[in-house]
C-alpha cells in the first residue's frame, strides 16, 4: 500500500514518550471489539497520512537558509521529525493488526488533498501557523480519543496521550517559528477558523467512526478561538 506521502529522508531521534510505547507494545496484539476495529481501520489513515505530511513540513524547515537569529530552531525541527516518525511506526502498528477498510484509497486520498492544501498556502510563517492550529487540534482528537469509549489503561489510549504530550511542544514551537518569522497576530482567530472548517469537513467524512469511539466530532471544534 502506498503511503500518502513519502518518508522523508532523515532518521531522527527523540526521547518522544512514543519512542517508549513502542517499546513496551511492539509486540503486542492490542485487543478491540469488532466495531471499534472497523472505526479504528477508518480513522487510522487519516492520521497516519498527517503524520507523514508533518515530517516534510519540518524536515524541510530544517534544510532550508533560515536567518542566524532562526537557526538554533534547526534542532528543534529534527527533534519534531524524530516525534512524528515515532507517531506513524505506532499509528501503522496499531493499523497492521487491523483490516483495511475497502474504500481506504479514498479516506486516504482525501486526507491528502487536505495536507497538501495547506502546503499551498503563501508565505512561511502562514504555513507555520496553520501548523500550529492544526497540531493543537490533533491534540483534541487525542484528547477526545483519550476521554471515549476505551478503557482508561487500554494502550491505544495511552498511545493518544503519548501523542498529544508532543503535539503539545509543536504546537509552540510551530507558533513561536511562525511569529519569529513575521506572522502577524491578528490574523491568528481567523486562520484558526479556517483550519478548524477545513478539518470539520475532512472528520465529518467519518463521522460514524468518531461516533463509534465515543466522539462528538463538533466537540473537537467546540472553542474554535482557543
Ligand atoms: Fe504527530
Ligand atoms: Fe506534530
Amino acid at each position: 500500500m502506498k503511503p500518502c506521502f513519502p518518508s522523508v529522508p532523515f532518521e531522527g531521534v527523540s526521547e518522544s514518550p512514543v519512542k517508549y510505547w513502542l517499546h513496551e507494545y511492539r509486540d503486542t496484539t492490542l485487543d478491540f471489539t469488532g466495531s471499534q476495529k472497523t472505526a479504528l481501520s477508518r480513522l487510522l489513515p487519516l492520521l497516519v497520512c498527517g503524520e507523514q505530511s508533518s515530517q516534510w513540513v519540518f524536515y524541510n524547515e530544517s534544510q532550508r537558509e533560515l536567518p542566524e537569529s532562526l537557526a538554533s530552531a534547526r534542532d528543534d525541527f529534527e527533534r519534531i521529525v524524530a516525534d512524528e516518525q515515532y507517531h506513524e511506526d505506532a499509528l501503522e502498528l496499531v493499523q497492521s493488526q487491523l483490516e483495511l477498510p475497502e474504500d481506504v484509497v479514498a479516506i486516504k486520498r482525501r486526507s491528502q488533498r487536505f495536507f497538501a492544501s495547506l502546503g499551498s498556502r503563501k508565505t512561511f510563517e502562514e504555513y507555520f501557523a496553520q501548523i500550529a492550529c492544526l497540531d493543537a487540534l490533533v491534540c483534541k482528537i487525542m484528547l477526545y480519543l483519550e476521554k471515549g469509549r476505551l478503557d482508561p489503561h487500554h494502550p491505544f489510549v495511552l498511545l493518544c496521550r503519548s501523542i498529544k504530550q508532543d503535539e503539545a511542544r509543536h504546537v509552540t514551537a510551530a507558533r513561536q517559528h511562525a511569529l519569529a518569522l513575521g506572522y502577524d497576530r491578528s490574523e491568528w482567530k481567523a486562520l484558526n477558523t479556517l483550519i478548524s472548517e477545513k478539518l470539520y469537513k475532512l472528520l465529518n467524512s467519518e463521522r460514524e467512526a468518531f461516533e463509534e469511539l465515543g466522539i462528538t466530532i463538533e466537540h473537537i471544534f467546540d472553542s474554535r478561538g482557543s
